[in-house]
């Protein structure tokens, strides 16, 4: 993985309070549709890496965190590897996101089931509002990597995407990503 050209102030990203996450296929089981193709694939290959910096405790107001993803190229069947996708547990805290390398489509589905997608290019600026459940996937082939910025009280809530997803999915077709209704809902 090459890492983008920042300059981290004091240990953002290199000092103690840091996290680093790996997910491989064989954590996200439950967000492809398409279970054939997944079978055939290798649960050991990673789709994503996160580095968190957390310079306050977790649950602390007023505070905020910062990330970098990186999320591998590749598909399983139609669908491009992708994150998890979350609300956030405290439901009202939005997020920015700044894409860094890549592209990607972001994912946003209101608390209505409304879901609409924005295009990450280097440089892409995201809002991400309150009650919005927000989900990323690599439609590049080389990796996608994006900086986000997010309250230190927001916490994650996966519970409600590994359930029932968002309410379109999104698929390449003739090359291209398309958002098409999840028939899974
Ligand atoms: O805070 C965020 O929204 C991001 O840092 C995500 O946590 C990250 O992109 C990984 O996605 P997920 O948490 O849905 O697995
Ligand atoms: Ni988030």
């Amino acid at each position: 993985i090459t890492k983008p050209n920042l300059i981290f102030k004091d240990d953002l990203l290199t000092g103690e309070n840091i996290d680093r996450l790996t997910r491989k296929l064989k954590d996200l089981g439950d967000i492809f549709n398409d279970k054939a193709a997944f079978a055939q694939m290798d649960g050991e290959t990673v789709v994503y890496d996160v580095e968190s910096s957390f310079p306050v405790a977790h649950g602390t107001e007023g505070g905020l965190f910062y990330g970098i993803t990186y999320i591998h190229p590749g598909k399983v069947g139609q669908e491009y590897f992708m994150t998890k996708g979350h609300f956030h547990e405290i439901r009202n805290r939005g997020e920015y996101y700044c894409t860094l390398e890549g592209e990607g489509m972001l994912l946003l589905m209101d608390e209505n089931g409304n879901t609409r997608a924005e295009k990450m290019i280097p440089g892409s600026i995201h809002y991400i509002p309150g009650n919005t459940a927000h989900r990323t996937a690599n439609v590049g082939e080389q990796i996608l990597s994006f900086s986000a910025f997010w309250p230190s009280d927001a916490g994650h809530d996966y519970g409600t995407i590994s359930e029932k997803g968002f309410s379109e999915i999104l698929i390449e077709q003739e090359g291209q990503p398309v958002l098409v209704p999840n028939i899974k809902q």
